[in-house]
């Protein structure tokens, strides 16, 4: 007889937002076995995860979602009846340039994960009861929204995350859970289609499955490809900052622990084959997202305000580039009661904070140096 409660998988875990939702479910929930899942490609780091790798709950397993034989042997042997999805190819850019990794991972990965967990579960005593397939997905499935106010609105929506100076909408749509989907990019198209795989299991099979759409999530342990820490990192570096186009797309943002705790709660309250969007009415321009970054940057290292300004490089647009994002995040409020925790100018002073104080962890990957952690964390083990 096990001594735990649940074994929940959960596949992407040494990335940016599965080490936050591995760490909440590791220290609040002893009586889980977590199975964080991941493949350590480029964006996964254990280092993201150096803080929880002795606890007792805790175990780290190597695979690739998209080896389904690999899924069928780890759900069985770990007797998983929750699953948390988080592994993907996510960033935007890379997809551009090579397509099929983000089919094979997002879209044949998922699949295999899915049926490896149908096989399983139909099979067990209670079969599909108990047992939650819960699948992150992104709000850049919706497509894009239009600027249809480039100066910025008053918001009509407010939460803890929007900014308590900036309350901006650039237009007056939002994604509703409702909106039709219409990606643009070969990410969100490969995401679009393992949502649609998802739900068609709940439908098909019966299988329990829950997706939450949530937007740009900023915080520690992000890959620093990404917009904010790459920004931290080159304006401690003194090296230009690349602003596609003019700048004037809006991402709404959402500080990582904020998801987290939205994914903690759906998992347990969700109602299953239910989707609920996630973030924060916090929609910025990126170059004001960007200066803000600056001003925040410059103040904490002493320079003069303003200095890394002339770091500003504008430069080709990334191709297809969608202009707005703003997430409508009221279901989730009024359902289950979520809020964010942190107003904005709190969240990027904690966010710059910890890039600035964890220089080693960001060097290690500069250096190309992290993709050691598995060697030194793992070995004889
Ligand atoms: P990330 O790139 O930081 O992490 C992805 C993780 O998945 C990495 O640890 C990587 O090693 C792992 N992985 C990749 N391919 C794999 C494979 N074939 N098998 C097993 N593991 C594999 O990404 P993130 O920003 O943490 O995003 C996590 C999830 O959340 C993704 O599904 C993404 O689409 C979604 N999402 C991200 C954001 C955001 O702002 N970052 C917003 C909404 C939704
Ligand atoms: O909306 C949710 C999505 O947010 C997630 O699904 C993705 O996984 C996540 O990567 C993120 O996608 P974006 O493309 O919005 O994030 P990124 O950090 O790459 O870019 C944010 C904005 O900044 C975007 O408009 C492009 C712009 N940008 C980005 C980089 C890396 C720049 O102007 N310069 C840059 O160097």
């Amino acid at each position: 007889m096990s001594r735990f409660s649940r074994n929940i998988l959960i596949t992407g875990g040494a990335g940016f937002i599965g080490s936050h939702v591995v760490r909440l479910f590791v220290n609040k929930y002893p009586d889980y076995r977590i199975i964080c899942l991941d493949k350590l490609t480029y964006s996964g780091n254990l280092a993201n995860l150096a803080d929880v790798k002795k606890a007792p709950n805790y175990e780290f397993v190597k695979a690739d979602i998209a080896d389904f034989g690999e899924m069928e042997r780890i759900v069985r042997e770990y007797d998983v009846d929750g699953i948390i999805h988080l592994a993907a190819e996510s960033h935007v850019d890379r997809s551009i340039v090579d397509p099929f990794v983000f089919a094979r991972t997002n879209v044949m990965g998922t699949l295999s994960l899915l049926e490896a967990a149908r096989r399983y579960w139909e099979k067990s005593e209670t079969e599909f009861e108990g047992k939650l397939f819960y699948h992150i997905s992104t709000d850049e499935v919706y497509g894009a929204l239009e600027l249809t106010h480039p100066e910025g609105i008053d918001s009509p929506f407010t939460t803890t995350a929007s900014s308590s100076e900036h309350h901006h909408a650039y237009g007056t749509e939002f994604f509703l859970e409702t909106t039709k989907y219409n990606p643009h990019s070969p990410y969100s198209a490969a995401k679009a289609s393992s949502d649609h795989f998802v739900r068609a299991y709940h439908d098909t099979y019966g299988m329990p499955t829950l997706i939450t759409n949530c937007s740009n999530n900023y915080g520690p342990y992000q890959f620093p490809e990404k917009l904010i820490p790459l920004f931290i990192n080159n304006i401690r570096n003194k090296k230009p900052l690349p602003v596609y186009g003019k700048g004037e797309n809006v991402r709404d943002w959402l500080y990582v622990e904020d998801h987290a705790r939205a994914i903690d709660l759906i998992f347990h309250k969700g109602r299953p084959a239910e989707t609920y969007n996630i973030g924060g009415f916090n929609e910025w321009k990126n170059i004001d997202l960007i200066r803000v970054i600056i001003k925040t940057v410059d103040r904490m290292l002493g320079n003069p305000e303003g200095e890394s300004e002339k770091l500003i490089t504008y430069v080709t647009d990334r191709k297809g580039h969608d202009m707005r994002y703003a997430i409508d995040s009221r279901k989730l409020q009024r359902e289950l009661g979520w809020e964010p925790s942190l107003q904005f100018e709190e969240g990027i002073e904690k966010t710059v904070r910890w890039y600035l104080d964890n220089q080693e962890w960001m060097d290690r990957i500069t250096s190309g140096d992290y993709q050691k952690y598995y060697e030194e964390m793992y070995s004889g083990r």
